[in-house]
């Protein structure tokens, strides 16, 4: 789970991979890494830490010119993150350098055998023991870079996105694929290679996202060439016409991409339901549903599978779908799924949500689920990504990137898409009267304006904040539709504050977490005017009686819960199902500014990496 980025061309290769292993941060930040070719030969600089400590380190210590260079920004597997367990590597004679994002399973055995052969190696990754395989063939098969890779990756077993070059062809960068992402931008006699495609979107439009077990053989002058891994077979280069924009990916104005993407939610939300919702007409489009809308109808029940923040949304969407289109729903945590052997028919229809699209338990459930026969739907953020291709029809949330590495706005938009799916099979299956079907489109329309408002309250939020950020320990209850944003309330928390946080719906607590109240103790309490309120009520005088503090998130106009709460968030009114999309708003904020005060990474949180590509 790194972030690759390589270039090929007439520009100086130095700022393009910087600013791309920037932007790649998102997939790892333990160490950094940059090879630079020039007629001097080359130039190699890594350090621990972020591409920031890189760049001051190629700065201090090397020529920074070239136009071919390859850079690394990583999350470490295999090895403790040090300047040496950077990448890129070199083979043992020098003459070749690979980065590599992905994990090598078998490298140990490839390792004794190299050392029988009398390689030698200098860090503890899986990496460099590829790159001298791919060495040893290219010199005991007599063949070139592009056949010694192909070779040498029908030796190993595990997931890669690499590229590689030799120093005495510096003309050509060989690139391959399998289970990590890899896409090609594909410039005026230029190339571009990495993770995704923002390193270089402001050279071109034009990329190709290499398929699992493809490579290509990158040549300046030339037409870049596809092939097989497994049999050499030519493939043909599927090139893509991108609609990212530079500003998306760009903090415009904002102190963090997390805060940026907190305050995107309503034009998020309003992208998510755009040309689908159509409430003056009383329509719901959406081509991934209208084209399969029989297998959706039929189905014995909707299996959703996810991981963190978005199995937080297929939560929500488990109450929503059988409130609503009354289709039973299981949730599964991804990681488990695909691993407990469990019970799946052609009559199931499996959703995958997935802000990345690249996270690799819930790929491997899809791929589990296809063979055993289930329709797989995909709900995905990043266009093109591998979940994205992988599953046999979809939605895109259009959330535009997400950076920060606390999900945000793709919790809400997912909300919203899989609200859009059950309200469209709702009406399909007769389950919903008209009226109500109106009135619920309508409803979905007004949240992006409620959404703004609730933002509104950032500054109470902050004082909030103020109050609780030296708190070890913090719990969130919710109840119905609310108790999953409990959970990503909590999980917002931990992940950027380090604050022990725990989510549970309101009626547990009496099970066991009570004994934790005690005057110390913050409670965040979702008590939206709806469904189980009255009950919520009871559990807020119960911690009050043991002396907890609470911090309500309420309806506008709330006066029972203000008479009794410590602190008192308001969120505007709307549906009970789609409240979740407003009382999740000031859980984000609140998590943000404790995070801040705390001093602590709000955007790269400690030991985490935005899409999580290894098990
Ligand atoms: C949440 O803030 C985290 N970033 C994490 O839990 C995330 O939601 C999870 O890793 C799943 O990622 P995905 O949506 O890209 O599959």
């Amino acid at each position: 789970m790194c972030g690759i980025v390589g270039y090929i061309g007439h520009r100086e290769a130095y700022p393009i991979i910087i600013k791309g292993l920037q932007r790649l941060e998102y997939r790892g930040y333990d160490s950094a890494g940059i090879v630079l070719y020039d007629e001097a030969g080359t130039k190699l600089a890594k350090t621990k830490g972020k591409v920031e400590d890189l760049k001051k380190k190629a700065e201090d210590t090397i020529s920074t010119t070239g136009k071919l260079g390859l850079g690394h920004t990583r999350w470490a597997t295999h090895g403790v993150p040090n300047d040496t367990n950077s990448h890129p590597h070199y083979s043992n004679s020098g003459n070749l350098c690979i980065i590599h994002n992905g994990i090598i399973e078998n490298y140990e055995s490839i390792k004794k055998e190299l050392i029988k052969r009398g390689y030698t190696f200098t860090s503890d990754t899986d990496t460099e023991v590829l790159v001298n395989l791919i060495e040893e063939v290219k010199k005991t098969e007599d063949v070139k870079l592009g056949k010694a890779v192909q070779i040498a990756l029908n030796q190993v077993v595990g997931a890669y996105a690499i590229a590689v070059f030799d120093v005495n062809k510096p003309d050509e960068i060989v690139v391959a694929k399998l289970g990590s992402p890899l896409a090609i931008g594909i410039g005026e006699n230029e190339y571009f290679v990495a993770s995704d495609a923002s390193p270089f979107i402001e050279y071109t439009n034009n990329a190709v996202y290499l398929e699992d077990e493809e490579m290509a053989i990158i040549r300046l002058g030339k037409e870049i060439k596809l092939r097989k891994i497994k049999d050499d077979a030519i493939a043909y280069p599927n090139i893509l016409e991108l609609q990212l924009n530079i500003e998306e990916i760009e903090k415009g104005g904002y102190d963090h991409f997390m805060l940026k993407e907190i305050y995107e939610q309503p034009r998020a939300i309003q992208d998510t339901y755009r040309g689908r919702l159509l409430a003056d007409q009383g329509i719901i489009r959406m081509a991934g549903i209208d084209q399969n809308l029989e297998k959706f109808l039929k189905a014995d029940r909707i299996i959703i599978v996810a991981c963190g923040t978005s199995w937080h949304a297929g939560l929500v969407a488990e109450y929503i779908f059988e409130d609503l289109a009354r289709i039973p729903v299981e949730v599964e945590y991804a990681s488990e799924f695909r691993y407990r052997n469990p019970v799946i028919t052609e009559k199931d229809v499996l959703i995958a949500i997935s802000q990345s699209g690249e996270t690799a338990d819930t790929l491997a459930a899809i791929k589990m689920a296809k063979e055993r026969g289930a329709f797989v739907f995909g709900v995905c953020n990043v266009v093109g990504s591998s979940i994205a291709r992988e599953t046999h029809a979809g939605a895109y949330t259009h959330a535009g990137p997400e950076i920060g590495v606390a999900s945000t706005k793709a919790f809400t938009t997912q909300i919203t898409i899989l609200s859009l799916i059950a309200l469209k099979l709702a009406k399909e299956k007769g389950v919903m009267s008209d009226s109500k079907f109106h009135e619920y489109l309508t409803q979905l329309e007004n949240v992006p304006a409620k959404v703004e408002r609730a933002l509104k309250s950032n500054d109470a939020i902050e004082e909030i904040a103020a109050v609780y950020k030296d708190s070890p320990n913090c719990l969130y209850l919710g109840r119905g539709f609310n108790f999953p944003v409990a959970l990503e309330g909590a999980l917002k928390l931990k992940e950027i504050s380090y604050i022990h946080a725990e989510g549970y719906p309101a009626a547990e607590m009496k099970h066991g977490p009570i004994a934790l109240i005690d005057e110390q103790m913050p409670v965040v309490v979702i008590a939206t005017k709806q469904g189980h309120y009255e009950k919520v009520v009871s559990n807020i005088q119960e911690i009050k009686s043991r002396k907890g503090k609470i911090i309500a998130v309420v309806f506008e106009g709330d006066k029972v819960v203000k008479e009794i709460a410590d602190h008192v968030i308001e969120v505007p009114e709307t549906e009970e199902f789609l409240s979740p999309l407003l009382t999740t708003i000031p859980l984000q904020l609140l998590s943000y500014h404790i995070a801040l005060m705390r001093g602590c990474n709000v955007d790269q949180p400690r030991n985490l990496a935005k899409s999580v590509t290894v098990e």
